[in-house]
């Protein structure tokens, strides 16, 4: 264990040891994979309860990071708050070896719950976020034995689906609060055609298996999708998590508004206030702080933060923190190792065409770090990737919808698709068989505004390809 986490408890004992219960906070623990059954009787063995206070505390004191981080979990999550406050400061950072061999002590159970649900897997380069994360958890523990929404917000690319997937990747937090099942749904900003497609694919998702009515037909209105979906997630998933990730406007949260437990991501504060039932929000910072921006870039170049060339704190100050611009950059730079003066130049050149939105997110930011990974395609590359323009939000497609629109082989397609993952230019769904891909919304934003004056001009100037691709039936 990290010295500073080891003298915090040291320095926090007999507060510690006055006040908790080890048997609760044990049982967390257990489950978290970081005390065996044998160190819980050990403990248990103790005659008074602030003796085994301080028989648990022995035996954390000889542990690792992940001991201590297990153990402020379960202190918030037995509500001891105030205890919990004097372990904060003190979070070891989890290098990213460590956080995942904590996440992969998610049961094979879990991990089945998680990815049938369709929960995203944590992407490549991940670093993590205690406090934040915690915070949801805490949160997410409120719903246990109610019904109600707990809203992550924050601007586009501040790493809300990603820490709310994270969040949930937690075997106690499933088993003690959501046996029935996670359920996460990609809303994104969509008409009410659409929102209908994506409840019918949940009500479908929910149906499956149930051998009697598996072939309800598909609800045909958002409103009947509603009354579909209250009964099942009432009757057959009770105490169950919908996840419905990126949420813009509140008509759409309220075709959700079923009485049922659910996490909210969304840009847009207050959503939650248009619907019924207990809410508790998350605010996520835009940025990330300068010693976390920097991990992600040392972990895409393979190297120590420590490390990393003068100009990498610049980098991370001129992308404002935001974990999508700095991991843009960061794979630019595992490509380009000597590029770390030229990157930061163009970050700093700031000479944009583009008006400003009025959005809270720092277009400006992405616009160059998008603008700087397409500069590194082949010009081919870059006219396919243009192409995606017509993708729509949060849809996901396999390798195959882009070979008819690029019209290319299946393999010439795949290869484009894995040097444009390779960059973070589109992400990849491994959930899936066969993988499908997806842009992030900021990445379609810019692609849509880059071609928006082509394609008002007239559909000649479209490419050809997407000229087919539009005129299928
Ligand atoms: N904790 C993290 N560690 C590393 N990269 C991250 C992290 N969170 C987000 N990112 C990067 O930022 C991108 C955007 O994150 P995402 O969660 O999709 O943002 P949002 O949902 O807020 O728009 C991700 O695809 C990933 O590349
Ligand atoms: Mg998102």
């Amino acid at each position: 264990m990290e010295e500073r986490a080891r003298s915090c408890l040291l320095r926090s004992k007999a507060t510690l040891e006055q006040d908790i219960k080890a048997s609760y906070l044990m049982d967390h623990m257990v489950s978290d994979g970081i005390l065996t059954n044998d160190e819980e009787s050990r403990v248990l063995g103790k005659p008074t309860r602030r003796e085994q206070a301080a028989a648990l505390l022995e035996v954390l004191l000889r542990k690792d990071n992940r001991a201590y981080i297990s153990f402020y979990n379960a202190l918030i999550r037995e509500s001891y708050g105030d205890l919990a406050n004097l372990l904060h400061r003190d979070l070891p950072l989890l290098s990213p070896e460590g956080e995942r061999s904590f996440a992969d002590g998610v049961s094979p159970s879990v991990q089945v719950i998680l990815s049938e649900g369709g929960v995203p897997q944590r992407p490549v380069v991940f670093v993590s976020r205690p406090a934040l994360l915690n915070l949801i958890r805490e949160k997410l523990y409120r719903l246990q034995n109610t019904p109600g929404w707990v809203t992550v917000f924050g601007m586009a690319g501040s790493g809300k689906s990603v820490i709310a997937a994270e969040a949930i990747r937690d075997h106690a937090l499933i088993k003690e609060c959501f046996p029935g099942g996670v359920h996460w749904l990609s809303v994104g900003q969509c008409e009410r055609a659409d929102l209908l497609v994506r409840m019918q694919s949940l009500c479908f998702r929910l149906e499956q298996g149930q051998s009697s009515e598996a072939s309800q037909r598909p609800p045909c209105s958002v409103e009947e999708a509603k009354e579909r979906l209250r009964f099942l997630m009432l009757r057959r998933f009770p105490r169950s998590l919908l996840i419905l990730d990126d949420v813009w406007d509140s008509s759409t949260l309220r075709s959700f508004d079923i009485q049922c437990r659910v996490l909210l991501t969304t840009r847009n504060r207050g959503l939650a206030d248009s619907v019924s039932g207990e809410y508790f929000e998350v605010p996520v910072e835009s940025g990330l702080d300068e010693e976390k921006g920097l991990e992600i870039l040392a972990l895409y170049v393979n190297g120590k933060p420590q490390k990393l060339p003068e100009q990498a704190r610049s980098i991370v100050s001129e992308c404002k923190g935001s974990p999508l611009v700095v991991s843009l950059i960061g794979a630019l730079l595992r490509e380009f190792p000597d590029r770390w003066s030229y990157y930061l130049r163009q970050l700093q050149k700031k000479q944009f065409k583009r008006i400003r939105k009025s959005s809270s997110y720092d277009y400006e930011a992405l616009d160059q770090a998008m603008d700087a990974s397409l500069q590194v395609l082949e010009p081919e590359h870059r006219d396919l990737y243009r192409d995606l323009s017509i993708m729509q939000n949060d849809v996901k497609v396999p390798a195959k919808v882009l070979s008819v629109l690029w019209d290319l082989e299946l393999e010439e397609v795949e290869d484009v698709l894995q040097e444009l993952v390779n960059k973070s230019l589109l992400f990849r769904d491994c959930n899936q068989r066969p993988y499908h891909y997806y842009l992030h919304d900021l990445q379609l934003d810019f692609l849509i505004e880059q071609n928006r004056d082509q394609i008002a001009c007239s559909w000649l100037c479209l490419s050809p390809r997407v000229q087919r691709f539009t005129d299928r039936p």
